[in-house]
């Protein structure tokens, strides 16, 4: 059973900032929640788990990217917060693209990010700006031309330069993003007790579907 008053709170808060931090008092309840905003097509732990490879499951920081295309939302439960440091990260796009010029936009719109994918097929290419929004990590980004190039090298400064959000993920605290709109990153911490639980959640109706 869905908290009424929390969900109205969350969808509220996503569309107002994109993204929406809130206190819950089970995995449960982050679950329910997630629910309401979509399918829910991947559930990850985020821990640190040195036999395996990349960034994602150590105590490094990570920069500024958002997440699969697919997915709308990104979702964290804290099941054990990190003793220090490990805060997320969060920078709206549309503080740094919206005054972009046109043809500025439609270099965006003409450089490609790869989209890790398993099996033989090594990868996949979306769009870094489309209609859904943003989808940008700069270790995946794919051969920009030069025209495109100046465009993503403006962004990467913006990037550089923006002064994004800081939050502190308590035991039980659960933090939700439009991953289509604010990029996530989070700060290096210290000791492996750190442990989230990530979802993605994509919408009913998707172009990718
Ligand atoms: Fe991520």
């Amino acid at each position: 059973m869905v908290n009424r008053a929390l969900l109205r709170e969350l969808k509220l808060s996503l569309y107002a900032k994109g993204y929406c931090h809130l206190e819950l008092g089970s995995i449960e309840e982050y679950e329910a929640l997630s629910a309401q905003l979509g399918i829910v097509f991947a559930k990850t732990n985020i821990e640190v788990d040195t036999s395996k490879g990349g960034a994602l499951l150590t105590s490094k920081g990570m920069s500024l990217h958002t997440d699969h295309p697919i997915a709308k939302y990104v979702a964290w439960f804290c099941e054990c917060p990190s003793m220090d440091g490990g805060e997320s990260l969060l920078m709206d796009s549309h503080e740094l693209i919206d005054n972009f010029t046109a043809s500025e936009k439609d270099a965006l719109r003409s450089i490609f990010v790869r989209i890790p994918a398993g099996g033989e097929k090594k990868y996949e290419l979306a769009p870094m700006l489309s209609q859904f929004g943003l989808y940008y990590a700069d270790w995946l980004i794919h051969r920009p031309q030069q025209k495109s190039g100046d465009a993503l090298n403006i962004f990467i400064k913006r990037l550089e330069q923006s002064k994004p959000a800081e939050i502190k993920l308590k035991k039980n605290d659960a933090l939700f993003i439009d991953n289509k709109r604010v990029l996530h990153g989070r700060k290096a911490f210290y000791g492996n007790t750190r442990r989230l639980v990530r979802y993605w959640i994509k919408t009913r109706i998707h172009i990718n579907d």
